[in-house]
């Protein structure tokens, strides 16, 4: 019985020692921690290049993003109207191979010949306007453009943006004015904001195909007067004859 109690009290003692000597003099520490690495668990952020932490290098992991595509062939679920779906299918015509270090299209199907000479035949773009959706299109499209193309190319579509006029964008080279490219095809014009164009970064992880073609009408507005105003005459202008 005796004995029982002594290792009792021994275990109490020693429970009492181990939990005192965790604590600290200073007010500020936490003490003795056993699991740091669950209290402070590292914050890792989405589309963050990780290779190359205050100077040391992980060639193993520099130059991509943390967030990764879905699995290949993954069809995301885009209801069940039938134009809709179409739309959103997979792009036909690829990026070149160049495109991947330049423009971070890791893990996307990337071709070894440039799409963007073919894509010229893509002209007809599938969001069809008409004169029933046409404001609301362009509404759309200035909304996504505000947010992701002023800064660069301006609100008027010159080439000026804020970007430009701060200097921020240095001397990478001119942006295009709009109006200067009014041969380009729409699939072209579809092409770019998808991949990416010279120093213009690849869109379409940040956008879906649907918008990126909403954005195809916008920039075609800058580029013929009158384009997606239905109102004096009746016949569509969204039908083109593209010849770049
Ligand atoms: C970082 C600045 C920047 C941003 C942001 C940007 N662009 Fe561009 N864009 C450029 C530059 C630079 C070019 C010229 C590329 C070249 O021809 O080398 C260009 C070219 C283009 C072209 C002509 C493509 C061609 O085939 O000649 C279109 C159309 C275009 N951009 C649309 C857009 C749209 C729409 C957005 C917004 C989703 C956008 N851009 C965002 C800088 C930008």
């Amino acid at each position: 019985m005796i004995k029982k109690n002594k290792i009792h009290i021994g275990f109490f003692a020693l429970t009492f020692i181990v939990m005192l000597s965790s604590c600290s003099s200073s007010s500020d520490s936490p003490g003795k921690e056993y699991m740091p690495d669950m209290y402070r668990s590292p914050a890792i952020e989405a589309y963050v290049d990780y290779g190359e932490i205050q100077g040391r290098e992980n060639t193993e992991v520099k130059a991509r993003i943390s967030a990764r595509q879905t699995p290949k062939y993954t069809i995301p679920y885009y209801g069940v109207n039938k134009k809709e779906v179409e739309l959103m299918l997979p792009n036909k015509r690829k990026a070149g191979m160049t495109w991947r270090e330049s423009h971070g299209l890791y893990g996307w199907d990337l071709d070894t010949e440039s799409g963007y000479e073919n894509a010229r035949l893509d002209t007809i773009n599938p969001l069809t306007m008409t004169a029933q959706n046409a404001k609301s299109i362009l509404k759309e499209g200035e909304r996504l453009y505000e947010a992701m193309c002023t800064h660069c190319h301006g609100e008027k579509g010159d080439g000026n943006g804020t970007m430009i006029q701060s200097g921020a964008y240095g001397d990478l080279g001119v942006v295009p004015a709009y109006k200067n490219l009014d041969t380009l095809s729409e699939g072209k014009i579809f092409y770019s904001i998808y991949y990416g164009k010279g120093y213009m970064g690849a869109h379409g992880s940040l956008l879906d195909k649907k918008e990126i073609w909403t954005l195809v009408h916008y920039v075609r507005q800058f580029q013929r007067e009158g384009y997606g105003n239905f109102e004096e005459k009746d016949e569509s202008d969204s039908k083109t004859t593209d010849s770049k």
